[in-house]
């Protein structure tokens, strides 16, 4: 594989693009596209019942949205790309490769959305009267362009999970219109505006506004919210539906680990106690009890980060042990290439193996052939850490299991590699697990796992 390896050290890849990612769909579904609609209906409002209230906290929200998704939206959406393709580099190049054209047409529609926005707030003042109108007209024309983004990214998303025909037939068509397109489509959107509701309740009980229009808005948005909440429970029900049952299977397992995942009763238990404590909010809110709802909406916006965590955690983690399925592995093996690496060894057509490799060891062949084939999942000394995995077994035990991993738990794909390899890495994971190698010593074998972001 010609692109060096990078591993984040404690976090684990896997972990990094995680919290990045799962910031940015915070960010993206929750404000760009359910808080900035709520600000044009909060305009519209504004205008039908010639309400300055409505008017005044339409346009300050808008411009807390502005500063939040130009900066931490735009940046942890770049942050996405840099991250990716630094720790999944076939991974995204594949995916670039079969989806260049939604993703070309998406950033334009991303830089239209951007401009359209600051638009939108800097007429806000000089459209008035009967240029109102115009005005209302933009801020629907933004949503439509916000929408537009998430009909293309989540046909990428929706790929990653389903990618149903297109193995065999290779086309663009069948995989942005994948199984779980449609369903995982209506249940972004859901979410989009749960969040957008949310936030804007707490905005609204954290700026200074006058009480009757207070109660007004929070009746509204409460609304808003539980039928938004519905649309969530009822599309994530016909969204599992479609996910092929291997990968629904692992489901539990994704959430609570194997640490917990004999425990499904404690798994629904905080699930359930969640949304309904979400439901107790809500119906808090439409109480128009401005006190209690100050009091409990900051637990109510983390309770729904932790749910959106949970949903894109399980979806990124069932699809294991693909990371395109029916094509690449989560360590980004390529499934047709297995064969040729069991045959042919993984590091003669490493580049950046025996570019950098000084001495030819099994401990920095192990080295590399780990951050290779295991890396993704796994760390050394962090989360999943691969020394507690191996602890307490022999060199021949960990010979064995290396040549089952497909076996032992089905989200982990097989090792890649020839007998001989599999003996360096066995050597390895065993020195390191008895002490031998150790960790924080990184100049032992650094310079044979090519590069830096090596522990
Ligand atoms: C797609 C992600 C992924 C990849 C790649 C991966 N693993 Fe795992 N592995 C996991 C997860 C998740 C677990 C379970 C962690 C837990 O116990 O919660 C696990 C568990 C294990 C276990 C313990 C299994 C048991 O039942 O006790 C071993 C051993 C292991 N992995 C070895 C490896 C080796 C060796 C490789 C590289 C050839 C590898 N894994 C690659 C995700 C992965």
């Amino acid at each position: 594989m010609e692109f060096p390896i990078f591993q984040v050290p404690y976090l684990g890849n896997g972990m990094t693009i995680a919290l990045d990612a799962v910031l940015h769909v915070v960010v993206s579904h929750g404000l760009a596209i359910g808080a900035v609609s709520m600000v044009v209906v909060s305009e519209y409002l504004g205008h039908r019942r010639a309400s300055r209230d409505w008017e005044c906290f339409a346009k300050d929200f808008l411009r807390v949205i502005i500063f939040l998704t130009t900066s931490v939206g735009a940046m942890t959406g770049v942050g996405i790309w840099l991250i990716t393709s630094a720790l999944a580099p076939r991974g995204i190049g594949s995916l670039l490769r079969v989806f260049f054209w939604p993703w070309f047409i998406e950033w334009g529609v991303f830089t239209a959305e951007v401009v359209i926005v600051l638009i939108y707030y800097y007429t806000w003042e000089r459209w008035t009267g009967e240029r109102k109108k115009h005005h209302l007209r933009l801020g629907i024309g933004y949503v439509a362009a916000a929408l537009c983004s998430a009909l293309l990214i989540t046909g990428i998303l929706g790929f990653m999970l389903t990618s149903d025909g297109w193995p065999w037939d290779k086309s663009l068509w069948s995989a942005f219109f994948n199984p779980s397109y449609i369903p995982q489509l209506v249940l972004r959107l859901g979410i989009a505006y749960s969040l957008g509701a949310l936030f804007s309740v707490g905005y609204l009980v954290f700026t200074s506004r006058e009480r009757n229009f207070c109660k007004e808005a929070l009746a509204f948005f409460g609304k808003f919210a539980l039928f938004s909440l519905t649309v969530v429970l009822l599309s994530a029900i016909w969204y599992f539906n479609v996910v092929p049952s291997t990968f629904k299977t692992h489901s539990l397992y994704a959430v609570m680990t194997s640490r917990f995942s004999q425990q499904p009763g404690l798994f629904w238990g905080i699930n359930i106690g969640g949304a309904v404590f979400l439901l107790f909010f809500w119906l808090v809110a439409l109480r128009r009890s401005v006190i209690s709802v100050r009091l409990l909406v900051v637990p109510a916006i983390t309770v729904s980060i932790l749910f959106v965590s949970q949903f894109e955690r399980v979806r990124e983690f069932i699809r294991g042990p693909y990371l395109m399925p029916g094509y690449m592995y989560a360590n980004q093996v390529l499934l047709e290439e297995t064969p040729l690496f069991a045959k042919e060894g993984m590091l003669p057509s490493s580049y950046w193996y025996n570019a950098t490799a000084k001495r030819v060891d099994s401990v920095s062949q192990g080295a590399y052939l780990f951050a290779q084939n295991c890396s993704a999942c796994h760390t050394i000394g962090g989360i999943n850490n691969i020394v507690d995995r191996v602890q307490g077994r022999t060199a021949d035990g960990i010979y064995v299991i290396i040549g089952h991993t497909q076996e032992m738990v089905p989200f982990m794909p097989p090792f890649s590699g020839t007998d001989q390899e599999r003996r360096a890495m066995a050597d390895f994971l065993f020195r390191l697990a008895d002490g031998t190698i150790k960790l924080g010593a990184p100049s032992r074998f650094a310079p044979a796992t090519g590069g830096p972001g090596h522990e």
